[in-house]
This record gives C-alpha cells, sequence and structure tokens, in this order.
C-alpha cells in the first residue's frame, strides 16, 4: 500500500528543480511534478472545489467528526485506504511547505505554485479545524482495521468513522509537533501569495507547539489503534524540529534556545541518522538549523549551531558513500536502501535533504568536508540526481 508519506515523490521533485536538470536524460521532472500534485488530489477528502483536476474523486467523508461534535471534513486519506492518520499527513505538509519555500522561483517558473499552495492548503485548513482548543488536536479519523476489512470507494464508506483527539490527558508530542513543524513551515510558504493566512497559519502552530512541549507523551499511546500502522519511535526530534521551523518563521529567540538548550538532551545534537522520514526527523533538523549557522544567525548558539551542522554533515556523507564507512545502505544499483518496506520513500526523502543542503552549501560557497572525500554542491545535486533517476526507471 503506498500511503500519502511513503509515495511522496514530490519532495524529490521539489528538491530536482533546478533549471539545469529539469529535464535531465530524457525525463521532464516539471511534468512528473504536476502529476504529483494530481495523486495529491486523488488522496482529497471532504468536499472538493470546482477547479478539482482528479474528475473520478467525489465529495466524501462529509460527517467525519460530527458524531463527536467536531467537524473534521477535509484532510488527505492515508493511502488506497481511508483513515486520515495525523502524522503522515502532518509530514507530508512539512515536506511540500519546504519544497514551496526553498525552490519558490523555480516551481513559479514551471507554473506549479498554484497547485502547490492548494496541495498544502488542502492539509493545513484541516488541521486548523482539527486544532478546536490551545490544547486539543484531533489526531485522527477512521480505524485501521475495519477500514482494511472493507474495501469501498471513498464516496461510498460505511466503516465507522470515528475520530480521535489528543488533549492534556492523552498527550501526542510527536503529532502535535508535527502537526506544529506543518503549520509553521506553510505560514513561511504562503507569506508571499496571503499574509493573513500565513498569519493564522502561525497562531496555530505555536500554540500546538506549546502543546506538544508541555503535555509530553507518545501519540500513539493516547491514540492506540495508529500505533499498528504509524508507530511513533519518539518525539524529541519532532519537539525539535517544530521550534526549528518555528524559529524559521518568526526569528524568535525562544526557539532558537530551545533547539540550543534541548541538543544534547533531545538527541539533536547526539544522534547521527541515516534515514529520514515521517518518524524520524533529525536529518532534517540538522540540516535546517546548518541553514542558521551559515546565515551568520547562530549569535550565542554558534557552538551547538555546530555540532548540528557536524551532524548534517554526516547524514549527507553517509548518503554519498563517503563516510569512513558509515554509509547508507544501496542496492547494487545505487538506490538507497533503508528497509523493505516502502523504501522508496526513504531515498526520496534523502534526495530531497541532500538537494536541500546542496543549494544552502552552494548560497555560502562552501564544501562538504568528508572522511573519505571533499565534496562540492553539484555532487551532492549529481546524488539526488541519480535517485530521481533510479526511481524513474524502477
Ligand atoms: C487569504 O486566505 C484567507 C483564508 O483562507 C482567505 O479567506 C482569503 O480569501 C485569502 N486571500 C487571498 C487574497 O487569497
Amino acid at each position: 500500500m503506498v500511503s500519502i508519506a511513503s509515495s511522496s515523490f514530490v519532495f524529490l521533485l521539489l528538491g530536482l528543480l533546478q533549471a539545469t536538470i529539469v529535464v535531465s536524460a530524457g525525463f521532464d521532472y516539471g511534468d512528473a511534478l504536476d502529476k504529483s500534485f494530481m495523486f495529491f488530489e486523488a488522496q482529497r477528502s471532504g468536499k472538493l472545489p470546482m477547479n478539482q483536476r482528479v474528475k473520478w474523486r467525489g465529495n466524501s467523508g462529509l460527517r467525519d467528526g460530527f458524531l463527536q461534535g467536531v467537524d473534521l471534513v477535509g484532510g488527505y486519506y492515508d493511502a488506497g485506504d481511508h483513515v486520515k492518520f495525523g502524522l503522515p499527513m502532518a509530514y507530508s505538509v512539512t515536506m511540500m511547505s519546504w519544497g514551496a519555500i526553498e525552490f519558490r522561483r523555480e516551481i513559479v517558473g514551471l507554473n506549479q505554485m498554484g497547485h502547490t499552495l492548494a496541495a498544502i492548503k488542502w492539509g493545513t485548513d484541516y488541521f486548523i479545524k482539527a486544532h478546536t482548543q490551545p490544547n486539543v488536536l484531533w489526531g485522527q479519523v477512521g480505524d485501521g482495521d475495519s477500514d482494511h476489512y472493507c474495501w469501498e470507494r471513498a464516496e461510498d464508506m460505511t466503516t465507522p468513522r470515528t475520530a480521535y483527539r489528543l488533549d492534556p490527558s492523552n498527550p501526542g508530542s510527536d503529532l502535535a509537533g508535527e502537526t506544529a513543524a506543518a503549520l509553521a513551515a506553510a505560514s513561511i510558504a504562503f507569506k508571499p501569495y496571503n499574509s493573513s493566512y500565513s498569519n493564522l497559519l502561525l497562531v496555530h502552530a505555536k500554540q500546538l507547539f506549546s502543546f506538544a512541549n508541555t503535555f509530553r507523551g507518545y501519540y500513539d499511546d493516547s491514540i492506540a489503534c495508529a500505533k499498528q500502522f504509524y508507530t511513533s519511535s519518539g518525539y524529541s526530534d519532532e519537539l525539535l524540529w517544530a521550534a526549528a521551523w518555528l524559529f524559521r518563521a518568526t526569528n524568535d529567540e525562544y526557539y532558537l534556545k530551545y533547539v540550543a538548550d534541548n541538543a544534547a538532551s533531545m538527541g539533536g545534537t547526539g544522534w547521527a541518522v541515516k534515514e529520514f522520514s515521517w518518524d524520524n526527523k533529525y536529518a532534517g533538523v540538522q540540516i535546517l538549523l546548518s541553514k542558521v549557522l551559515m546565515d551568520g544567525g547562530g549569535g550565542a548558539y554558534t557552538s551547538v549551531l555546530k555540532q548540528y551542522q557536524a551532524k548534517a554533515d554526516f547524514f549527507a556523507c553517509a548518503c554519498l558513500q563517503k563516510n569512513g564507512g558509515y554509509n547508507v545502505a544501496t542496492t547494487p544499483g545505487g538506490l538507497v536502501y533503508v528497509r523493505e518496506w516502502n523504501n522508496m520513500q526513504y531515498a526520496a526523502s534523502a534526495a530531497f535533504l541532500v538537494a536541500v543542503y546542496s543549494d544552502y552549501l552552494s548560497q555560502s560557497h562552501a564544501v562538504l568536508k568528508c572522511p573519505d572525500a571533499q565534496l562540492q554542491p553539484q555532487d551532492l545535486l549529481n546524488f539526488a540526481n541519480s535517485q530521481a533517476l533510479s526511481l524513474l526507471s524502477n
């Protein structure tokens, strides 16, 4: 089964929009990007707009949440199923927003910014609805067991549409943190286009971060039926990730101090990872914070940001197989191979991160010093491109 987080080839494509390689080896990445947004349209739940391009999809889930007195109409279905799982949905929105921020010029050049913002907003409008009080976030609609037992069209759904919520007695720092990150990143993406919507997103992002940070817990302890499908391995990464995005969105030192003060205790500078996914955000945090450092914005936190960047380097060097033996596993053809189930998501997200890092390095005229080699930004971009070519030809 293909989920919105795992099939999000769109992340990779967003990372590859540098004009020089939009058409590479006969592949038209601009066209592939357009089709990736069509995939997100097909995953839409709720009342569909007139300009919906995927015409075989009709309105569905129009009473989601009503039994519990809350309007949860909208958002994205996860996969070939009709559960609205909060964690992968929020992660997908964070990543699309990151792409929209980092590659704005390229996306506009391809006439795709309208579709990009629409794809983000389909998620963020839903998160705003689901965030009914500062410390309440509805985190799921439907459950995987009853949903998977009955295969039918979303438009004909007869399965229970039970909604599940987080609140101070049922916390979920990972899910609330990721949703805060998504809203903060989306607020940056929307800023040049709609400042009032951008401000609204930021209000929700700040409240959700505070909720996530104050009431600590694993979301799948509170929403137990999520455990079998999207088990969370921890929430420290999402707290750092949300704070890093909030810092970028607000420039408020409070958030920079948070990632600095909690760098060691939350694993941000201690944990060198080789995977970036809906569950594990560390490499993303490390690369985002490297940008703050490279832009000279570290101030009193410069030394801890250098530790973050050392781990960002580790990730990129591991992807490029230059990390003194501690490399990311690949297939014989060179595709990143993290695990058997849904592997493409890891290749796509690694390629996205490395492409973004390549841009950050090149903007500050830096190189990547790995244990086995010194790499240029172009080498990182070549890696991202190699993953796209593997994915497209598989
Ligand atoms: C900005 O976003 C708000 C909230 O979604 C919407 O009501 C408004 O029409 C948007 N403004 C523009 C200019 O698109």
